[in-house]
């Protein structure tokens, strides 16, 4: 039931306090955030009379909601996990990046990219001696209609093999990055580093997004991947991760992040074979070949 404008909301009940939210922000000056209001109210107001919510929940959610909060700070973005996790990032991704069909598809960010992670050259070791099967990637960044794009820049980060990003070290400082890095293209669009074949691992479980998780018997787990941040003139910024076929979570991400057409083949090879760089290996190692194709802005 609609009040009118501008008489005094009182009286109001579970039904007409909405249209009197929504009056009250009647003269937001910015259009896109009086639309953005009015919707939360609407959709926010909905959900409690859906679940027909008591004051004991509310209070619980308040609860949850500040404890989130606190688990903040530099290196760990709490909220992040909580958007991730309840797919809402997945589905902003989703709407905001529509590409060509030939278009690398773009992924969750996550919260463990770093700005100005070591600038490298080509041919790089990025594993930080961390222990893991030696992986050679080979990335090629190329447009849409498969032309080589020199002068990419690439950000990769990825997990070590228990799981765990640099900055979860408490210990970690940003003299210390490991398993991160910044590249160039050359020429033929090429990227090209050795690092350890990524390992499947939880997000980060000892917080508040970890009980939800728990609460609502869910796995915190993530398929294998390497996370790539692209940049290039002239086209859009394409922020994706390349996961490993074959992973036993691909089909249950925790963060709800995984497209089919992201999923690399990390091939296999024997000790005593020779790796990209031209050497021999004395242990088993794998190689990745990726081509990403960049949507012109
Ligand atoms: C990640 O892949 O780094 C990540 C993404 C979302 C939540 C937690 C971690
Ligand atoms: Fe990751």
């Amino acid at each position: 039931m609609a009040l009118i404008k501008g008489s005094v909301a009182r009286n109001l009940n579970e039904n007409n306090v909405t249209q009197a939210v929504i009056e009250r922000f009647a003269n937001t000056p910015d259009a896109r955030l009086k639309v953005i209001m009015n919707a939360l109210t609407r959709h926010l107001h909905e959900f409690a009379r859906e679940v027909n919510l008591t004051e004991e929940e509310w209070y619980e959610g308040i609860k949850f909601l500040t404890a989130t909060g606190h688990k903040c700070t530099d290196t760990r973005q709490e909220f992040i996990l909580l958007s991730d996790t309840i797919g809402l990032s997945q589905l902003v991704c989703a709407q905001s990046n529509k590409r060509d069909q030939e278009a690398t598809e773009q992924t969750v960010f996550g919260p463990f990219h770093i700005e100005n992670a070591p600038k490298l050259a080509n041919g790089a070791d990025i594993s930080g001696k961390r222990k893991g099967d030696p992986c050679y990637v080979n990335a090629l960044i190329k447009s849409v209609a498969d032309k080589p794009i020199a002068n990419a820049q690439v950000d990769i980060w990825q997990a070590d093999a228990e799981g765990f990003y640099d900055v979860q070290d408490p210990n970690w400082t940003p003299a210390k990055m490991e398993l991160r890095a910044a590249f160039t293209s050359d020429a033929r669009g090429a990227v090209t580093f050795r690092t350890i074949k990524p390992c499947a691992y939880p997000i980060p479980t000892d917080g508040p997004v970890g009980a939800m998780l728990k609460a609502t018997n869910r796995h915190p787990m993530r398929p294998a991947h390497i996370h790539f941040m692209v940049h290039a003139p002239g086209f859009e910024k394409l922020i994706t991760h390349i996961f490993v076929e074959g992973d036993e979570y691909l089909d249950s991400d925790a963060v709800f992040g995984v497209r089919s057409s992201c999923i690399g083949n990390y091939v296999r090879h024997a000790e005593g074979e020779p790796t990209p760089d031209g050497k021999k290996s004395t242990v088993p190692f794998y190689t990745l070949d990726y081509t990403f194709g960049m949507q012109p802005v």
